[in-house]
């Protein structure tokens, strides 16, 4: 991304050791630095409001469950793929066949491609993150609790994105599964700090947006692909994108009833999280070799117009509709007024902001950066 101030992807700052320690430090050690923490805070949620959720139980069963697809109707990763039990040689014509297509797809697609993926695949820190949300966590790892139920059944559901994506790309051949592979490990391993302080209003505001970012990118990603000439992974793109808005769809009902219940908490609980600036879940990523690695690949999306600053922007434009948030006023205090004003305003800022630095960016032309997903070749940015 060429300005990252605002970018739902983009850190606040890049962590860069002092040159004496970037000289001190072992080669081999430690490839990439780890970048610095950003929010430690926990548990800043009330006894009363956590004790909300609890009986919100039987609201979430009737409204919130519903959003869920049973195992029985929904899709499979197998179905969109070379089927290995076909008859005859019929596996490898398919897999020729999605090779050919996949060869028509530029680079800088694929290193979008392999970012969603990666993203995807961190699945187990997503489903950490929920569960460390007060009130609506799994317990004892089977809990009937509705909110419990619906954290496991999402995470089933979200588990197909990547087995999909990522047996998609080993079969097309054009990406180096290893240094993928290992980027995986190293997400898993670094986890993600979203700011949301084992609180339930800033998880599900936090949750909200970011289901409605992947909506958005892979919904972008399989526009490029039926651009590209293949179809089969456009029909993968999409179907993962239509998961993506069921569950923005859930998300934010929480988030439209918290609004109902507690208007002034939850407004200033949004106001927190747009401070804090949105951060996409793969903001701790490396393959050990690039410490920029997502900011390298947010600028790839940006460019490509698979997820950038502008749908940062329309993405809070639309949930600032959906919440009817402009119109909001009963129950508001003081500083929910003032919430509501600096999120109401914030889209325009985002959107002036980027331009500029659009502007900036296309000064200076681009610039080629090099990804180990793809082998070492480079991509312009
Ligand atoms: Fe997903
Ligand atoms: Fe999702």
């Amino acid at each position: 991304m060429q300005c990252i101030a605002f970018s739902a992807t983009a850190p606040l700052s890049v962590h860069r050791p002092a040159a004496s320690l970037r000289r001190l430090r072992p080669v081999s050690a430690i490839a990439a630095p780890p970048k610095p923490l950003r929010y430690q805070s926990t548990h800043s949620l009330p006894p009363e409001k956590i004790e909300m959720f609890k009986s919100l139980e039987s609201w979430a069963s009737q409204t919130i469950l519903p959003y869920l697809k049973p195992v029985e109707k929904s899709w499979q990763p197998n179905e969109f793929l070379p089927d290995p039990a076909g008859p005859g040689d019929e596996f490898y014509h398919e897999v020729r066949a999605l090779r050919e297509r996949a060869a028509g797809l530029p680079d800088a697609y694929y290193v979008a491609l392999v970012g969603d993926m990666v993203t995807e695949d961190a699945l187990p820190t997503y489903q950490t993150m929920v569960n460390t949300l007060d009130g609506v966590r799994d317990e004892t790892g089977a809990s009937p609790s509705p909110w419990a139920t619906w954290t496991r059944a999402w995470t089933a559901e979200e588990n197909r994105h990547g087995d999909l994506l990522r047996t998609y790309l080993y079969l097309s051949g054009r990406v180096d599964m290893t240094m993928v592979e290992k980027t995986v490990q190293y997400l898993i391993g670094a986890g993600m700090d979203p700011g949301t302080e084992n609180n339930p209003y800033l998880g599900f505001i936090y949750t909200s947006f970011q289901e409605r970012a992947t909506f958005v990118s892979h919904g972008n990603t399989a526009r490029l692909a039926k651009d590209g000439g293949d179809a089969v992974l456009a029909r993968i793109c999409g179907t993962i994108a239509a998961d993506e808005k069921r569950h923005e769809n859930a998300y934010s009902k929480i988030v439209e009833k918290l609004l109902e219940l507690d208007p002034d908490g939850a407004m200033v609980a949004i106001a927190d999280m747009m401070r804090k600036k949105i951060t996409m879940p793969a903001y701790l990523m490396t393959d050990g070799r690039d410490p920029n690695l997502f900011e390298h690949f947010s600028s790839v999306t940006q460019s490509l117009g698979v997820y950038t600053a502008h749908d940062y922007a329309d993405i809070l434009e639309f949930l600032i509709g959906r919440w009817n948030l402009e119109a909001l006023e009963a129950g508001l205090s003081g500083e929910g007024r003032a919430a509501q004003e600096y999120v109401c305003g914030l889209p325009p800022r985002i959107r002036k902001l980027q331009d500029r630095a659009d502007e900036r960016a296309k000064k200076l032309g681009p610039r080629p950066v090099k990804f180990s997903w793809i082998f070492d070749r480079e991509v312009l940015v």
